[in-house]
């Protein structure tokens, strides 16, 4: 078995496979499944409800598995390395503008935590920057990409062995395989089984990115929320961290932006485009922060917010979908359209990419179109765990952050850092599926669960997947516990 992903394979290393994929979505995991499924030799369509890919957002992280598939990529690597954030740094205040922790070199961390700088467990990143850096690829390589074109409803035909989806005007689509990358709320739910319930977690995010200029509205906003290091030409990430919320501002070339997370209001909604204006959060963010109110400078640079920029985004939770894929495995699911993630988890970008690149290399390693759904089962046992556990690391991390114990912070400025577990980063979601598929069909075929097969676990070492809820993590919330995450090493 030759294992693929360790070196560089750019298109053309793989010899056609025949198969035809159909992707619905062009988020970041439609994206990456649309250009690994034509590296592997896949023939791809694309379909997109919007008229054009939705460069919007602000920042997300990207965890180092996400990234590793650039090496096939040169010219996104290229753009990846330049856009990314080199030499951050990181401070630490209140709420209320009160420095706990002096600025640090993000690199001096990394290097004391015994890690390489030059490969980080991830970074934040622009969303507007990494799309437009995917796009690029996906116009150099010709991707057929049909915009304009809602999908509606997913089916399968067991008897042609075809899956494929119908769009708002009634157009059937039809391929070997489809993969349905369009999102929380993806209309594949109904045929695959999977339908949660979204329930209100009761919180939502303030979220703005805009151009630095704004800053000039306001001198000693400019200069509070400088750059640093050598002639302040260093970007960095400014944690505010308070009773019941948190906030985070990211100084950058060009871009600043700003995020608190608050209880949720009649006005927040889980919609990038739900956007509202400065004076809203300044009348609402001192409500609940107890006896202290947030920092007068956060308070300036939102009033330097540009209109229709903020957004209020509804945080809604979701327990993990019991199934991805439709009953003859010929639909299945990736991305936020299988899992969805908090954004205070680090890791919704991540998950959706390192879906795509496993899923394509599962279908190289079908081979033929009779093994499809073979493949798509063993795709669904490498995923499975590894994100239920992510999800739930998410909700522990959201907890972190709003409920800060301050007499913690001073021994352990740690806790004032999201959790991101060596597990989590040290994967390589292609490398991973070629060095273990046989093994995992084999263990599939005779019945034995995936954590209690031979493969080697991309979840916490020795942790055994037990159904979890929502409202169980709730409960432990609650009841000041700290999620049980259950067993296994978690760190
Ligand atoms: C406009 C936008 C801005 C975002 N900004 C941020 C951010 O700032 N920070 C952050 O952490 N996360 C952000 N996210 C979420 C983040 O991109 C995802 O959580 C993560 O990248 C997983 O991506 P995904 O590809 O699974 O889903 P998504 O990124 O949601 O992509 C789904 C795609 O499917 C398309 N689609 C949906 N329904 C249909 C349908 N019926 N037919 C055809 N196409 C359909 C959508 O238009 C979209 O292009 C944003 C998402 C969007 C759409
Ligand atoms: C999201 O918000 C925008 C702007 O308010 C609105 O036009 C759009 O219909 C909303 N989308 C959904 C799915 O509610
Ligand atoms: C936010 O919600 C929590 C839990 O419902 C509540 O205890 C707290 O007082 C709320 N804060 C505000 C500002 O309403």
């Amino acid at each position: 078995m030759t294992i693929h992903g360790v070196e560089s394979e750019p298109v053309g290393t793989f010899p056609s496979s025949g198969l035809d994929v159909l992707v619905v979505g062009t988020g970041l995991a439609g994206l990456t499944a649309a250009i690994e499924c034509i590296r592997k030799g896949h023939n791809v369509r694309v379909l997109e409800r919007a008229a054009s890919i939705n460069t919007l957002g602000d920042m997300y992280f990207m965890g180092l598995p996400a990234t590793r598939f650039f090496k096939h990529w040169p010219e996104m690597k290229e753009e990846y390395d330049s856009i990314g954030l080199h030499n951050a740094w990181i401070e630490t205040y209140k709420h209320s503008g009160e420095q706990v922790v002096k600025p640090l070199y993000v690199n001096e961390r990394l290097k004391a935590a015994g890690l390489d700088p030059k490969t980080p467990p991830g970074t934040f990143q622009l969303r507007p920057l990494i799309y437009r850096m995917f796009v690029k690829q996906v116009e150099r390589l010709g991707v057929k990409i049909e915009f304009n074109t809602r999908v509606v409803d997913y089916f399968e035909d067991e008897t042609t062995g075809k899956g494929g989806c119908v769009s708002e005007d009634g157009k059937r689509f039809e391929a070997d395989v489809v993969i349905a990358a369009d999102g929380v709320g993806s209309k594949s739910q109904k045929l695959v089984g999977g339908q949660v319930r979204a329930r209100s977690s009761g919180r939502a995010m303030w979220r703005a990115a805009f151009p630095i200029e704004n800053l000039d509205k306001d001198p000693e906003v400019k200069a509070h929320y400088t750059m640093i290091g050598p002639d302040n030409s260093e970007p960095i990430v400014r944690t505010y961290l308070g009773p019941g919320t948190y906030g985070m501002t990211l100084t950058r070339p060009e871009t600043m932006i700003w995020i608190i997370n608050h209880n949720a209001t009649g006005s927040s909604a889980e919609n990038w485009s739900n956007t509202i204006e400065p004076q809203e959060v300044l009348d609402e963010m001192d409500k609940g922060v107890g006896p202290n109110p947030w920092s007068p400078m956060m308070k300036r640079l939102i009033a330097c917010t540009p209109e229709k920029t903020i957004v209020n985004f509804e945080l809604l939770w979701r327990d993990p979908q019991p199934s991805w894929k439709s009953p003859n495995g010929r639909v299945i699911q990736i991305g936020d359209a299988a899992h969805s993630f908090l954004p205070a988890s680090g890791n919704g970008a991540t998950q959706a990419i390192e879906d795509a690149v496993s899923l394509a290399s599962c279908l190289h390693l079908a081979g033929s179109k009779d093994k499809i759904p073979e493949a798509v089962d063993a795709h669904i046992r490498f995923r499975f765990i590894r994100n239920a556990c992510a999800q739930k690391v998410g909700f522990s991390n959201a907890e972190l952050l709003q409920d800060t114990d301050w007499s913690k912070v001073k021994f352990d400025p740690r806790r004032a850092q999201p959790k991101h577990p060596r597990w989590v980063w040290e994967h390589d979601p292609e490398v991973y599926t070629y060095e273990n598929f046989a093994k995992n069909v084999e263990a599939m075929k005779k019945g034995v669960r995936f954590d209690e097969s031979d493969v080697s676990p991309n979840f916490p070492k020795g942790y055994k997947y037990e159904p979890w809820s929502i409202e169980g993590v709730m409960e432990d919330m609650k009841a000041g516990r700290p999620v049980d995450l259950g067993p296994g090493d978690w760190n």
